[in-house]
């Protein structure tokens, strides 16, 4: 690239005196400069039109041969992505070229100086809305990427959100306070990041997956109210809301109970929308407790603006000649439908291709149906097998009626749930069956304290820190899966925006749950032993709470992707195209830290 004629102060004395897309009709007449990079250059008789960019916007600068030969030549010499700077007085458009797309198109300025403050290389795609190219692509040239206006949009969205989560938690009280990124394992549910120490060979630091014990610490160290803008990083399967390396809008409180933090979160998440985005929640944001959204929508985040819910059957199909279904019962599993009414729309081949979706991308085994036909006779490849008794239970259960479609799913719960729920919100999307509310926040509330996993075994449903609600506190000794927790999820339009609880601040509570989680006395010292021994040095009750930063930002700007919000995002693959990282490091650098890798075997060799 030929720099050469570049100066290396090319700007001297001159210094912007106004941003490119702050310039309106009220400046006409007065002497601006200008600077940013060319967007576009035009050449029409001998006359020279530039589209300046900053980040402000657009601003188009005139080059007449008449008006200064000099720069007029200059700008004969532009390419887009140069960077430049314009001196020049400020005019009104003619009628005929006034330009009602763009905010600075009713003028122009008439340039007096060019100074040429960098050449470019050409741009690989053009820096618009959509440049029409592969993610890939976009995110191998990341710096061309981050000029478009979207980005240049989201990253401005997520930077007011900063400011307004910085403002309202400091006029509440909360103290800003960094916790380490060279830390400890922190159980949140993923794997760890490990960054070996070169100071004690053979040994290594977690990086966090949440600042969560931390906080706790800084509890129990008297501070009362914590909040932490703060990486987390967890080494998980990427998916479209997830990447390796995410931000939290990380909160903690003593002396609370769960609705002095909701009524925290409230705030928060109110005040961020209307700050950042413009954006006004209703308030008091309603509530719902995890066992009503999953018998309703089959999901702990459910959008309640899709106007179909579930209905559950097992009790109805318990004794079944139908065998899916009175199988799956008999081994512990639910069977709940999805009616939707006025079902004319979804054609047979539609049934067809819902089945098939379904059961290649959601491991269904089936998808039952039935559609009750204008003259109320039922179709369905499976009705031959229901009793009168059964027909008559679901026709009443579901409200079916002629032009209902019902879907069922007969299967372990939370599969059932799971292919139930996102049908309903594919077929409420598809036949409008949406209510007018663009935003939809939510509480979720109640949620059990332990689950089981696949091997049948007890396990925590968050985090093993979560206090079981006061109530259900005897239920520990006897039936440990019904206890509740104390712990809230924030849900905004269907994503979860965030989760936390009270956490356990008495040893004994918090030991009992270990136990029951499976860990050994030993076990609970070597991995927790240092918190234990901090909520026997007069823990406070605490709560609190974790947004997910990213995801915030990323339904406020109406983005598709986390990495539309992110600055320097990962791939699915957790690439960063840009940096070239991970990479392989030189062998010296491994030895300092006593460090050998041993490469998985590529498949086919012995
Ligand atoms: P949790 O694990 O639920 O809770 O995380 C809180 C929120 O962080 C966001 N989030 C993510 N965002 C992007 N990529 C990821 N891989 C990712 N993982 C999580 C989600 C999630 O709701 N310590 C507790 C909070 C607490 O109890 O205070 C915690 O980390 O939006
Ligand atoms: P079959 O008896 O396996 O031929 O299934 C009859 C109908 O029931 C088909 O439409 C299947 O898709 C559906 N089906 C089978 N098993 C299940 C199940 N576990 N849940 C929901 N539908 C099922």
């Amino acid at each position: 690239m030929e720099t050469a004629g570049v100066q290396l102060d090319p700007m001297g004395a001159l210094r912007r005196s106004h941003d490119c897309g702050a310039l309106r009709a009220d400046a006409v007449g007065s002497e601006v400069v200008v600077a940013g990079w060319v967007q576009h250059r035009r050449d029409h008789g001998g006359v020279i039109f530039i589209d300046l960019r900053d980040r402000t916007g657009l601003l188009q600068a005139v080059f007449r041969p008449d008006a200064s030969p000099e720069a007029h030549e200059r700008a004969g010499a532009l390419r887009n992505e140069f960077v430049a700077l314009v001196r020049g007085r400020v005019a009104r458009r003619s009628d005929e070229t006034v330009n009602p797309e763009l905010p600075t198109g009713e003028i122009e300025v008439i340039a007096e100086e060019l100074r040429l403050l960098n050449t470019a290389t050409p741009p690989p795609f053009a820096i618009e809305e959509d440049p029409g190219v592969d993610e890939a692509v976009r995110l191998r040239h990341r710096i061309h990427d981050l000029r478009r206006p979207p980005l240049q949009r989201n990253l401005e969205l997520r930077h007011r959100l900063y400011q307004s989560t910085r403002r309202v938690l400091a006029e509440q009280g909360f103290l800003e306070i960094e916790t380490p990124i060279l830390a400890k394992a922190t159980p949140e549910g993923a794997r760890d990041f490990l960054v070996p120490s070169r100071l004690q060979p053979g040994e290594f630091y977690a990086l966090p997956q949440s600042p969560q014990i931390l906080k706790q610490l800084l509890m129990v160290a008297g501070f009362e109210r914590y909040f932490q803008i703060s990486r987390c990083f967890r080494d998980e399967d990427q998916r479209a809301d997830r990447q390796l390396e995410f931000t939290q809008i990380d909160l903690e409180m003593s002396f609370v109970g769960v609705e002095d933090v909701l009524a925290v979160l409230e705030e928060v998440t109110v005040r961020g929308c209307r700050e950042a985005a413009g954006v006004e929640l209703p308030r008091p944001f309603p509530r719902i407790s995890f066992a009503e959204a999953m018998a309703r929508y089959g999901s702990d985040r459910p959008d309640t603006r899709v106007q179909l819910e579930l209905v559950d059957l097992t009790e109805v199909f318990a004794g079944s000649g139908f065998r899916a279904f009175r199988s799956a019962v008999e081994s512990g599993g639910i069977v709940k439908c999805l009616p939707v009414h006025e079902a004319d729309a979804l054609s047979r081949g539609d049934v067809d291709r819902l089945e098939s979706f379904v059961k290649k991308e959601l491991g269904a085994k089936g998808l039952a149906w039935i559609r009750v036909t204008g003259d109320g006779t039922w179709q369905s490849p499976i009705v031959k097998f229901f009793s009168e008794a059964e027909q008559a239970e679901v026709a009443r259960r579901c409200g079916a009626r002629a032009g209902s479609l019902l879907f069922f799913q007969a299967d372990e719960a939370h599969r059932v749930n799971g292919i139930l729920a996102r049908l309903r919100q594919d077929l409420g999307e598809r036949l409008g069956r949406v209510d007018g509310r663009a935003w939809d926040p939510l509480f979720v509330l109640d949620f059990p304290l332990f689950e089981r996993d696949d091997e049948g075994r007890l396990t925590y449903m968050h985090m093993p820190f979560v206090a079981p609600m006061e109530e259900d506190l005897g239920l520990l000794a006897t039936e440990p899966e019904r206890v509740r927790a104390t712990h809230y999820d924030v849900v905004l339009n269907g994503v979860e925006l965030g989760s936390g609880s009270l956490r356990n601040h008495r040893s004994d509570v918090q030991r009992r749950i270990l136990e029951l989680l499976g860990y050994s006395a030993e076990e609970m010292e070597e991995r927790f032993g240092f918190l234990l021994g901090a909520l026997d040095a007069g823990a406070p009750p605490h709560g609190g709470f974790a947004f997910g930063y990213d995801r915030f930002v990323m339904l406020l700007a109406g983005a598709e992707s986390l990495r539309d919000v992110i600055a320097f995002p990962k791939t699915q693959r957790g690439q960063d195209l840009l940096l070239g990282s991970p990479s392989v490091v030189p062998a010296d650098q491994l030895d300092e830290l006593s460090v050998r890798v041993r490469l998985p075997k590529a498949k086919g060799t012995s």
